[in-house]
């Protein structure tokens, strides 16, 4: 059964729990909370960080730069107008995300979430008037609402997520909408295609829309890098890593925003940059569908 079967979607009733929450794997959502200083994760979860950790002591600050950069590139393009975000692998909730970013420009901005960790899930599910598989309430009505919409899916299998019944009620792709595939694609293996998934998203959507993405690199210090990614080996996922020409070619065909593909820190920054910003060794951009 596909995953986002198996997780369903509709009323929740009282007594719900994730039908395949396995806190004994770590995975990747839950092992960012922890880089990040969240509180969802277990044993599993905090001793893979820790390996991570031993092998390159710098992946929080790189976690932190991440998240940061979502952050930027969010509040950039509600800026320049878009109102609409499609955030793939949204991850657990941590300040700076994609709602309370693009709602604090636009109150009725729309943030649809996907993701295939189902305690992300359970966390959309636990949050008053944004449940999972259904469309919250009151759109546009409150501010800092949270995403409309948190659903089940997978990059993997992007039809689906562009086909979404759900997802197509709540984003008009007839206008643009960002698509967020940020600290994601690291997680798709060649043999799942991921520049195919990209294609698939960004052929879904109108002129003008805009894709962000950051991805891990082994370009600089692939020593750490590569022992770090074995250490995923164990999770739910395991890393990929990619060169600075294998992830600026997702924007094929898209025009790519200023400053281009670069580390993330050096991403229009908004302040000083950090000291080891030439240490954090994960690529981001965003590029334009004409
Ligand atoms: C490192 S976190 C990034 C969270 C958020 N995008 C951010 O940058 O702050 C990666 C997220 O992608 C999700 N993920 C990993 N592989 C995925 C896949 N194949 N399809 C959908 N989500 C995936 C994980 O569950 C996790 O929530």
């Amino acid at each position: 059964m596909a995953e986002s079967e198996a997780l369903g979607s509709g009323p929740i009733a009282p007594d719900w729990r994730p039908p395949s929450l396995d806190t004994g794997v770590a995975t990747p959502a839950r092992m960012y909370a922890y880089y990040l200083g969240g509180k969802d994760h277990f044993r599993a979860d905090r001793e893979a960080a820790e390996k991570v950790l031993q092998s390159m002591p710098i992946a929080r600050e790189i976690a932190r730069a991440n998240r940061a950069f979502l952050t930027r590139a969010v509040r950039h393009l509600a800026q320049e107008g878009i109102t609409q975000f499609l955030d793939i692998g949204i991850g657990l909730p941590a300040p700076g995300g994609t709602a309370e970013t693009a709602q604090a420009v636009w109150p009725e901005a729309r943030v649809v979430g996907v993701d295939n960790d189902p305690i992300v899930l359970a966390h959309a599910r636990a949050r008053p008037g944004v449940e999972a598989g259904e469309a919250g309430p009151g759109a546009g009505s409150e501010p800092e609402r949270g995403p409309e919409l948190v659903v089940a899916g997978d990059v993997r299998r992007p039809e689906e997520i562009v086909k979404h019944p759900e997802i197509r009620a709540v984003l008009d792709f007839e206008r643009p909408v960002a698509v967020l595939v940020v600290a994601v694609l690291h997680f798709v293996e060649d043999a799942d295609d991921p520049y195919d998934a990209v294609r698939v998203l960004m052929d879904a959507v109108a002129p003008g829309s805009v894709l962000v993405v950051s991805h891990a690199t082994g370009d600089f210090a692939s020593g750490p890098m590569l022992r770090a990614a074995k250490a995923y080996e164990k999770t739910t996922a395991r890393a990929v890593l990619r060169s600075k020409g294998e992830i600026g070619a997702f924007f094929d065909g898209l025009d790519v925003l200023e400053p281009g593909v670069v580390l993330l820190p050096y991403w229009r920054p908004d302040g000083e940059l950090p000291e080891e910003a030439d240490r954090i060794w994960m690529y981001c951009g965003a590029g334009r569908k004409r």
